[in-house]
């Protein structure tokens, strides 16, 4: 490696996986252990809502031997990777690492080669550290759990027509995942229902929503009531959970789709309903550099992009995490220009990200660090 690295850096560590609690500390620069290591210089990253809960509660998915560094989204450059590996040294990526392993709230990253794409031009490090976990939940929803055609959104006109006979009603529309569940299905040729809070109407409509339900004025079961026959969707995009997704299974015809990314949707059946669905499932987002590839190409033609929250110094991490644990996190441009990036922020509402240069700022859905 490089002798211009340096033997430290600073990160963010949670030192118990029974508390939220971070704290700033120095460590290591890490070693490249595996063939497929890639070490990569942080410029900006991006947390997860609830992901300092996910050891705790999931321990058969966490090994007990991570380095418990949050964030496992990340945007930055690459310092060192496999002779065969496609990247060199000062290439621009962009992955999602998996949660197995020590996250990117640090100044340097490892990631593995399948896991990494390149930034296309034009893209700051912050749209890029927003994108991967919320574009990549929203693409493999669709495409991979959902049954959405994903020729469609590459302009494939018979694919696009058979996505077009397709209502896709997706929850926590103007959030990280939904806002790309929405402008991805809207690509892909199908009609999208949004369900958001108020105050979200106009931008979800700019991503693509066809028809706007506010929660805040109207659960989905009494939007649903007042004209059921054409309300009727085939498929659910649920990243709420709770009586949100309860009542979409009343919204999914028979023989329809009800994806979740936060609860088995079996577990919120209302009692005595009577529904055959293809398929009912929550799924866990896969790392996949060749998924971001295809997304970052649709950014690069401007069908798609990347929505960012807010962005904070690294040093705010706690204020940062209040803010997407709140759950209802908003556009903060005031700090991210008193910051002084040089990009613009991609949208209104979406991630927050972290960063971490050496003045450190850190965004709430998505993070990204210098
Ligand atoms: N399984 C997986 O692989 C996976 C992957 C990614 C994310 N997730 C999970 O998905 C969830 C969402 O993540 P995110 O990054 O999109 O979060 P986010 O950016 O905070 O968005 C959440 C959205 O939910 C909306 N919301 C809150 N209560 C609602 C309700 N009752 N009805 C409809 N919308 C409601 C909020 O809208 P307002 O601001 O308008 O109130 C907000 O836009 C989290 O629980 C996360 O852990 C899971």
């Amino acid at each position: 490696m490089s002798s211009s690295i340096p033997k430290t850096m600073r990160q963010l560590l949670q030192p118990s996986i029974q508390s939220p609690n971070l704290i700033l500390t120095t460590a290591p620069i890490p070693t490249p252990t595996t063939p497929d290591d890639v070490l990569v210089r942080v410029h900006a990253c991006s947390p997860c809502a609830g992901e300092l809960l996910w050891a705790k509660n999931f321990p058969d998915a966490i090994p007990k031997d991570k380095e418990m560094v949050p964030c496992q989204d990340l945007a930055g450059t690459v310092v060192a990777a496999p002779a065969d590996s496609g990247f060199g040294p000062g290439d621009r990526v962009f992955c999602r690492i998996s949660a197995e392993r020590a996250g990117t709230a640090r100044e340097y990253a490892l990631a593995k080669v399948g896991e990494l794409a390149r930034i296309s031009e034009g893209l700051g490090w912050v749209e890029a550290a927003a994108t991967p976990l919320s574009a990549l939940t929203a693409w493999q929803g669709l495409f991979v759990h959902g049954g959405l055609e994903v020729e469609g959104v590459k302009g494939n006109q018979d694919a696009r027509e058979r996505n077009a006979r397709k209502r896709v009603l997706v929850t926590g529309a103007a959030g990280g995942v939904g806002s790309w569940v929405v402008q991805l299905a809207a690509l892909a040729g199908a009609t999208v229902v949004a369900v958001c809070g108020t105050g979200k109407e106009e931008i979800v409509r700019k991503m693509g929503a066809s028809e706007v339900v506010d929660y805040t004025r109207m659960s989905i079961r009494e939007w649903f009531a007042r004209d059921s026959e054409a309300r009727m969707v085939d498929l659910v995009i649920d990243v709420v959970g709770g009586k949100t997704l309860a009542d979409c299974w009343l919204a999914v015809r028979d023989g329809g789709n009800l994806i979740s990314v936060n609860t088995p949707p079996d577990l919120v059946k209302p009692a005595g309903l009577e529904k055959e669905l293809a398929k009912s499932a929550f799924f866990i987002v896969e790392p996949s550099g060749s998924n971001l590839a295809e997304i970052g190409e649709l950014i690069h033609l401007d069908r798609v992009a990347p929505v960012v929250d807010s962005v904070w110094p690294l040093e705010q991490f706690a204020q940062a995490f209040a803010k997407l644990e709140s759950g209802h996190a908003k556009a903060n441009r005031k700090l991210y220009q008193e910051c002084g990036w040089n990009q613009k922020p991609g949208s209104e509402r979406g991630p927050s990200v972290l960063t971490a240069d050496n003045s450190c700022r850190f965004l709430t859905s998505k993070c990204w660090i210098n």
